[in-house]
Order: structure tokens, then C-alpha cells, then sequence
């Protein structure tokens, strides 16, 4: 688990948490609940996020490689009581880079590096962590925090040549 800082600048995030919550007052996002995921919503592919695409991508590519190939975003906004149970990715995302625009309180990423242990951060606003995510169990333990209050997460994900497509 790589952890990056300064992915985006503060402006960046804003322009991100503006267009979040305007998809999200809209009705725009997909509620996840299920024994996985829940208390958060999101969407894919949003313009606004891949604008920043080519960003990123700049910063992470000497650790991903010149092969690896974008895939697709995806952002979510999570709330009280929300969790990630330990999962791998799907064949294709098999670069994942988390980047947070907007956190009122600290809530860790944890995951099992390579090597078997267990790494577990909290993703500071513009900063962001990068896994494999097909190969590294992640979670995240229950979001503890006011009802009003809320963490935006997006990620970038990129395919490794020959995985199958996501
Ligand atoms: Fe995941």
C-alpha cells in the first residue's frame, strides 16, 4: 500500500465535493447496502472526476508502470455506520488508487500487503492510497461519526495488459 500525498490540491477537492453533492441531492447516486458495503452511494464515470484522470495518473505511474491501462473511476460518499468488509477486487481493477476530497473525521483503510501484513491509514483530503487491489485484501471497519457528517472517496482504478476487461 502506497500512500500519496497531495494527489489533489484543496481547489481540486472542491470542485469534487461540489459536484458529489449536487449528484447526490439530485438523486443521482446508487445506494449500496448489502452484506459488503452500505450506508454510502456513488456513482461511475463521473466527468468531473476524470477530468483529473491524466492528474493522477502522472503521480502514480513510476509504481504502476508504463503498461497498465486505465479502467474506470468510481466515487462514493460514505456515512454514519458505513464499512467495507475484506474483499479483492474484480479481475481488471487491478490498480486501485483512493484518493479522499472530503473527510470530517479519520477513517483507516486497512489491507494486507504482499508480504501478509496488515497496513491500516487514514486518508487525509488530497491524498490518496494506491493497491493492488486484485491481490491485497482491503476493508475498512465501521465509519464512527456524527449522522451529519460524511467521507467522499474516489477511485482511479488501471488494468494490467492481459487482465481480463473490468
Ligand atoms: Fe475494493
Amino acid at each position: 500500500m502506497h500512500y500519496l500525498n497531495a494527489i489533489l490540491n484543496p481547489a481540486q477537492c472542491g470542485f469534487l465535493n461540489n459536484a458529489l453533492i449536487a449528484l447526490l441531492r439530485s438523486g443521482r447516486l446508487d445506494w449500496t447496502q448489502d452484506n459488503y458495503v452500505r450506508d454510502c452511494c456513488g456513482l461511475g464515470d463521473i466527468p468531473q472526476v476524470d477530468e483529473f484522470y491524466d492528474t493522477v495518473e502522472r503521480q502514480v505511474r513510476p509504481i504502476i508502470g508504463p503498461a497498465a491501462v486505465r479502467a474506470n473511476s468510481y466515487s462514493r460518499i460514505y456515512f454514519k455506520g458505513a464499512y467495507l468488509k475484506p474483499h479483492v477486487d474484480r479481475p481488471g481493477l487491478d490498480w486501485t488508487l483512493s484518493v479522499c476530497s472530503f473527510a470530517e473525521v479519520e477513517w483507516p483503510i486497512s489491507a494486507q500487503g504482499l508480504d501478509y501484513q496488515v497496513a491500516s491509514v487514514p486518508i487525509a483530503p488530497g491524498d490518496g492510497v494506491l493497491m493492488r487491489g486484485t491481490r491485497q485484501v482491503h476493508w475498512r471497519e465501521e465509519l464512527r461519526c456524527r449522522p451529519d457528517q460524511l467521507v467522499i472517496q474516489h477511485f482511479y482504478h488501471w488494468s494490467e495488459p492481459g487482465a481480463a476487461a473490468p
